[in-house]
């Protein structure tokens, strides 16, 4: 994969799943552990111990450190080993048992990483810190499918009366008003209305009393390489922030996390938005991962091109100018 994803920020996990065990993930083809130290703060390694290349992610945390599960070698939070069981004096431990340390945050209940010093800060997205807002957190989704890919879907207007009708989209509304993507360095902007799909029985999850338009008016931006937020209002108080990103865990692997904010539906429970996206996710999961070739072809003469697909294309320059893709 790209050289130039690794100084950028990735999710690689709900927060909320880090808990007093070390876990596995993969980023950019990287097997890493992440875990909480002493003070809950998380961390992230390499998931292979200097010695042997076991697994530290088959270990446990023990007083805010890591411990191999295979001789015992314990880590601290930077990746140096302090404690060597086998040793006369186990502190006595040689300068160059270390292992590789990644920057790691907690932010919006995502964990990040970069795997170099990132060339652009964490997107700020404000609902996500506002108490007004509640949060629901959706997936995460793994498919076989490329980052790229998925990301894309998540931006394509075109697919909702195909791939969602009735939940998404209106199949006897299938044209795509025009509208214009912005690129401002590594972030794209761009807005667009489209004619709402009400609330279904059983999945009520957009807004229904406070509105005053029956279009559905989004605002969105990303953020380079992985990273969407849509703004989603009808013209009155109630609106809705979703956060999306996607990790890119190998060439032909993603997973998505999707939160969703909103300042109404406050006493829905969580489930009923969990459900909602599992079935839209669901249904776009096996037309992105049947997509060739595997990686959205960032060449603008590749694939054809209609004017609906403005941000496909934008993101797909924006995306080659930073070599990204
Ligand atoms: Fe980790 Fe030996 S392999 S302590
Ligand atoms: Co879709």
């Amino acid at each position: 994969m790209s050289a130039a994803l690794r100084p950028c920020w990735h999710a690689v996990a709900y927060g909320g799943n880090v808990g007093a065990e070390p876990v596995a993930v993969t980023l950019l083809g990287e097997a890493l552990v992440l875990w909480r130290d002493g003070e809950g703060a998380l961390r992230c390694f390499r998931d292979r111990c200097v010695h042997r290349g076991t697994a530290l992610s088959l270990g446990r945390v023990e007083n805010g450190q890591l411990v191999c599960p295979y001789h015992g070698w314990r880590f601290e939070g930077g990746g140096r080993c302090v404690h060597i069981p086998q040793l006369e004096d186990p502190t006595r431990v040689p300068p160059k048992a270390c292992v590789e340390a990644f920057r790691a945050v907690e932010r919006y209940g995502l964990v990040w990483v970069a795997l170099e010093a990132p060339r652009w800060p964490l997107p700020e997205v404000a609902e996500f810190s506002d108490p007004a807002w509640h949060i629901v957190r959706t997936g995460p989704f793994a498919w076989n499918a490329n980052a790229s890919r998925m990301l894309e879907n998540f931006t394509d207007f075109g697919h909702f009366p195909w791939v969602h009708p009735g939940l998404l989209g209106d199949p006897t509304k299938p044209v795509i008003a025009p509208y214009t993507v912005e690129t401002d360095g590594a972030v794209l902007r761009y807005a667009y209305g489209r004619p709402d799909q009400k609330n279904t029985e059983s999945l009520p999850v957009f807004a229904a009393e406070e509105r005053k338009s029956e279009l559905r008016r989004t605002r969105y931006v990303i953020h380079l390489p992985y990273t969407l937020v849509e703004h989603i209002d009808w013209g009155a108080a109630d609106a809705m922030v979703y956060l999306f990103v996607v990790q890119p865990v190998a060439d032909a692997q993603a997973i998505g996390y999707c939160l969703v904010a909103r300042n109404y539906h406050h006493e829905q429970d969580a489930s009923v938005m969990q459900d909602f996206e599992a079935t839209i996710f669901e249904q776009d999961r096996r037309i992105v991962e049947s997509q060739r070739p595997v990686v959205a072809p960032f060449d603008p003469h590749a694939e054809m091109h209609l004017k609906f697909d403005a941000v496909a294309l934008a993101y797909r320059r924006a995306m080659r100018a930073h070599g990204l893709g």
